[in-house]
C-alpha cells in the first residue's frame, strides 16, 4: 500500500475473527514501528505481546472489576470527563460505531455489551501492552515518544491486513495488567493495542470517523498569503 493508501484507509477495528496472529507478523511489525523518531533516540518503550490464557485472563479480570464498579487504576495521571469540543468529538465517534452497530440510544443492555467488549479488548487474538520506563516520570516526552511507536505499530499491522484498535478501556486496572503480564515495576503501562484479522461482516468496522478541516486547527504564520 502507498503511504497515503495506508494512512488514510486505516481506521480502528473492533471486531476480529478468531483467526491466531503468527509471532512472526507481529516481530515483522515492531520492526518496522520502531523506527519511530524518539527524544534524543532514548527509545523509552517497551512491548508486552499477549495471547491465548494470559490475554483470556486479563480480559476476564479488567470486565470482573469494571463490572463490580471498580475505579480505573493506571499508571498515567488520567483527565477526567472530557468537555466541550472533546467531550462532542466523543460523542460524535460513539454514535457513528453505536449507529452501525443498530444499537438504539435507550437500549441499555446493548450498549452495556458495548461496553463489556471494550473492556475485553474486543476480543481481540493480540494485545500489544505498551509501556515505558518509569524512570522517566512525569512523561510528557517519553509519552510521545510511545505515541509515535503505536502510530507506527497500528500503520504496519494495517499494511500487512490486520486491524486493530488502540485502547484503554482493556486495562482500566494497571496492576492487573503488571500481575497478567508479568510486567517489572520500574516499567509505566501506556497503552494497548488490540490486534487481530479485521471480522467483515462487523459493521463497527466500517466506521470513518471524522477529522476537523485544517482551517480549524492549522494556522501558517510568515508565509505572507
Ligand atoms: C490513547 C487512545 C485510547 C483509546 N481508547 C479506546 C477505547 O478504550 N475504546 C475504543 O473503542 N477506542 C479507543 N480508542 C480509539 C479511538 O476511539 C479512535 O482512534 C478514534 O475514534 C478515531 O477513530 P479511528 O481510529 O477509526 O480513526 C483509543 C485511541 C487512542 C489513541
Amino acid at each position: 500500500m502507498d503511504f497515503e493508501t495506508l494512512v488514510t484507509t486505516r481506521r480502528s477495528v473492533r471486531g476480529f475473527q478468531a483467526r491466531p496472529v503468527p509471532r512472526t507478523v507481529i516481530e515483522e511489525i515492531i520492526e518496522v514501528a520502531k523506527r519511530a523518531p524518539s527524544s534524543m533516540n532514548t527509545q523509552p518503550w517497551h512491548v508486552h505481546v499477549l495471547t491465548g490464557e494470559p490475554l483470556e485472563r486479563l480480559r476476564r479480570r479488567n470486565m470482573e472489576e469494571m463490572v463490580a464498579g471498580a475505579k480505573p487504576k493506571r499508571d498515567i495521571v488520567g483527565h477526567g470527563e472530557y468537555q466541550g469540543i472533546h467531550r462532542q468529538r466523543q460523542v460524535d465517534i460513539a454514535k457513528k460505531l453505536f449507529g452501525a452497530m443498530g444499537i438504539a440510544r435507550d437500549d441499555k443492555p446493548m450498549r452495556q455489551d458495548w461496553v463489556l467488549r471494550g473492556f475485553r479488548q474486543f476480543d481481540a487474538p493480540v494485545s500489544l501492552v505498551l509501556t515505558y520506563d518509569r524512570v522517566l516520570d512525569p512523561g510528557a516526552v517519553c509519552h510521545f515518544d510511545l505515541g509515535a511507536l503505536c502510530y507506527g505499530i497500528v500503520l504496519a499491522a494495517w499494511d500487512r491486513g490486520l486491524g486493530s484498535v488502540v485502547n484503554g478501556q482493556g486495562i482500566m486496572r494497571s496492576d492487573i495488567v503488571r500481575e497478567v503480564a508479568d510486567i517489572p515495576e520500574h516499567e509505566n503501562i501506556m497503552t494497548c493495542v488490540a490486534m487481530g484479522y479485521p471480522d467483515d461482516s462487523f459493521a463497527a468496522n466500517a466506521v470513518k470517523s471524522d477529522r476537523e478541516a485544517n482551517s480549524d486547527f492549522v494556522r501558517y504564520v510568515g508565509f505572507g498569503d
